[in-house]
C-alpha cells in the first residue's frame, strides 16, 4: 500500500465529518492571522510608543492587544475542540469496523492470530492513526497559513533581510526527512513488540492457575521482562532521535537569528530601518520558524500513524476464508436427512484428519461417534456449521449442499455444546438466553431444568441474576457445562451437536 492509497482511505473515513473539519480549518486560519497581528503589534509598540512617545497609541495598543489575544483564544479553542471531536469519532468508527471485521473471520483466522495482537490493533494502532490525522491537519492548515502570513509580513517589512534568513532553511529540511524515516521503522517495531507484550499478558493472566500450580511465576516474570526490555530498547532508540530533534532545530533557528542581528542591526544603526521594524521582523520570523521546528515532531507522528494505518488496513483487507457464495440461498427448516458423502478433511493439505466418511443421520435420530483422542470427532462436528470448510466430498442437509446456503441460515439451525465450555462474564440468565435474547423467564427456567442446572442455579446467591465471572470462573466445571447445555437447549434448533458435552458431569 502506498502512502497515497493510505491517505485516500483515511480521507474516506474522515469525510462524514467534513463540515466540522471545515469550521476547524477556518478557525485555524484565524489563529494564524492573529499570530501575524501579534508580531506586527511589536512594530507599533516600539516605534510609536517607545520612540515617538505617542500617548494616543499608549491607550490604543493595550486595547488591541487584549482584543487580539481574546479572539485568538476563541479560535484556538474552536479548532482544537472540533479536531478532537473529529479524531475521536474516526477512532470510534475504526474500532467498530475492525471489531465487526474480526467477528466475520473464520475459525482458522483465530488459530493463527494471537488475542493480544488483535487487541493491540484495535486499541493502540487506531490511537496512533488518530493522532497522525489530527497532527497532519494542524500542520497542513494552521501551520501552513501561519508560515504564509508571517513570511508575507517578513518580506513586506524587509525583503533583503528575509532572504538572508532563508539560507539556513535547506539545513533544517535534512533532519526532518531523515528522522521521519527512522520514526516510521521504529514505530512498526514498537507496535509489534507491544502486541507481543499483550499476548504474554493475556496468556499468563488467563492461564494464571497453571502458572501457580507449576510454580512458574519467576519463569513467566523473566519471559515478560525479556519482552518489555525489547520494547524498552526500541522506544529508547526512538527517544534518542526525538530528543535530538528539538535542540537541533532550535540551534538552526539560532543561527538564523544571529544572521539577522548581524545584517538587520547594521541597517538600524545606519538609519535604514527602525528598531520597531527590526523587532517586529524578528518576532515574525521566530513565530514563522515555530511551525517549521514542529514539522519534525509532527512528521514523526504522521510516520507512526501511516505505519499503524498499514497494519489496520491489512487486517481490514483480510477476507474471511469462509463466506456465503454469491447466490447462496436460505436453508429451509431441516426435516429429513443429514448426509456426509465421501467427506475428507485436512487442516494443512498434507495430513488427512478425515478420510472418505460416508454417513447418514435421519432427522429425529441421535448419533454417537466414538473414537480415540485426536481421531477427528470435533473436526467432524465443526464441518456441519461450516466453522471449517470441507476439503473433499459433500455434506447435504435435506439434499442441499451446505456450501450453497447462507452461513446464517445454516448456523441458525444448529445448536452446539462445544468441547471446551465457553461462557461470558454475565449473569446466568443472559448466558442461557445468549441465542435468544427475547426468551421469557419461563423458557429460560425450562431450559435450565432440562439441562439439570436448575438445582444449583437456585442455590446461587442471586439465582438467575448471579454474575458468573470471566468464562464462568465462579462455577464448577460441571456447572459450566450444564449452563452451556441449557443455552443449546434454549436455542431449540433442529440440529443439536454435543461434543463431549457430559465430560465434566457426574454419572448421575
Ligand atoms: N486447528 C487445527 N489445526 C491443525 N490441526 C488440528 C487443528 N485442530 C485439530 N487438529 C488436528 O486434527 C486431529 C483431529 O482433532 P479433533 O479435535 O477433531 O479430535 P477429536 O476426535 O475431537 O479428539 P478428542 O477426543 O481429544 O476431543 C488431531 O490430530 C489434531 O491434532
Ligand atoms: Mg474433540
Amino acid at each position: 500500500m502506498t502512502d497515497k492509497e493510505i491517505i485516500l482511505r483515511l480521507y474516506g473515513k474522515i469525510s462524514p465529518y467534513r463540515s466540522k473539519l471545515i469550521i476547524a480549518m477556518v478557525a485555524m486560519i484565524f489563529v494564524a492571522a492573529f499570530t501575524g497581528a501579534q508580531a506586527y503589534l511589536v512594530k507599533d509598540l516600539l516605534d510609536k510608543i517607545f520612540m515617538e512617545k505617542n500617548l494616543f497609541f499608549l491607550k490604543l495598543l493595550p486595547v488591541i492587544v487584549v482584543v487580539v489575544f481574546f479572539l485568538k483564544g476563541i479560535a484556538y479553542y474552536i479548532y482544537t475542540y472540533l479536531l478532537e471531536q473529529v479524531g475521536q469519532s474516526v477512532i470510534r468508527d475504526f474500532r467498530q469496523e475492525i471489531f465487526n471485521h474480526i467477528q466475520e473471520q473464520s475459525l482458522s483466522f483465530f488459530t493463527s492470530m494471537p488475542t493480544g495482537t488483535l487487541m493491540s490493533r484495535i486499541i493502540s494502532d487506531v490511537t496512533l492513526m488518530q493522532s497522525a490525522v489530527s497532527n497532519a491537519l494542524v500542520a497542513v492548515v494552521r501551520d501552513f497559513f501561519q508560515v504564509v502570513i508571517l513570511l508575507g509580513l517578513v518580506f513586506y517589512m524587509n525583503w533583503k533581510l528575509a532572504m538572508f534568513s532563508f539560507i539556513v532553511l535547506p539545513v533544517a529540511v535534512y533532519p526532518i526527512v531523515k528522522f521521519g524515516r527512522i520514526f516510521r521503522k521504529l514505530s512498526t517495531a514498537t507496535q509489534e513488540e507491544t502486541a507481543n507484550v499483550s499476548n504474554i499478558l493475556h496468556e499468563t493472566i488467563t492461564g494464571n492457575r497453571i502458572v501457580k500450580a507449576f510454580c512458574k511465576e519467576q519463569y513467566e516474570g523473566q519471559r515478560f521482562w525479556d519482552r518489555v526490555s525489547t520494547l524498552y530498547s526500541i522506544t529508547i532508540k526512538a527517544a534518542k532521535y526525538r530528543c535530538m530533534q528539538h535542540p537541533l532545530m532550535e540551534y538552526i533557528g539560532g543561527v538564523a537569528i544571529a544572521l539577522i542581528i548581524w545584517f538587520g542591526g547594521r541597517d538600524v544603526i545606519e538609519g535604514n530601518s527602525t528598531p520597531g521594524t527590526f523587532f517586529a521582523f524578528l518576532t515574525a520570523l521566530i513565530a514563522a520558524y515555530d511551525p517549521v521546528k514542529g514539522v519534525t515532531r509532527i512528521n514523526a507522528t504522521i510516520q507512526q500513524g501511516l505505519a499503524a494505518a498499514t497494519r489496520v488496513f491489512e487486517l481490514l483487507d483480510t477476507e474471511p476464508e469462509i463466506q456465503d457464495k454469491e447466490n447462496a440461498r436460505e436453508l429451509p427448516e431441516f426435516s429429513s436427512l443429514i448426509e456426509f458423502k465421501n467427506l475428507s478433511f485436512s487442516y494443512d493439505n498434507k495430513v488427512q484428519v478425515l478420510h472418505k466418511i460416508n454417513l447418514k443421520v435421519p432427522a429425529g435420530e441421535a448419533l454417537a461417534i466414538v473414537g480415540p483422542s485426536g481421531g477427528g470427532k470435533t473436526t467432524l462436528t465443526n464441518l456441519i456449521p461450516r466453522f471449517l470448510d470441507i476439503s473433499d466430498g459433500n455434506i447435504f442437509i435435506d439434499d442441499i449442499d451446505i456450501r450453497n446456503v447462507t452461513l446464517k441460515s445454516l448456523r441458525n439451525q444448529v445448536a452446539m455444546v462445544t468441547q471446551q465450555t465457553i461462557l461470558f462474564n454475565d449473569t446466568v440468565r443472559n448466558n442461557i438466553a445468549y441465542g435468544d435474547q427475547e426468551a421469557t423467564d419461563e423458557e429460560i427456567r425450562d431450559a435450565a431444568s432440562a439441562a439439570h442446572a436448575l438445582g444449583f442455579i437456585e442455590d446461587l446467591p442471586d439465582g438467575f441474576d448471579t454474575s458468573i465471572g470471566e468464562g464462568g470462573a465462579r462455577l464448577s466445571g460441571g456447572q459450566r457445562q450444564r449452563l452451556s447445555i441449557a443455552r443449546a437447549i434454549l436455542k431449540n434448533a433442529p440440529i443439536l451437536i454435543l461434543d463431549e458435552a457430559t465430560s465434566d458431569l457426574d454419572t448421575e
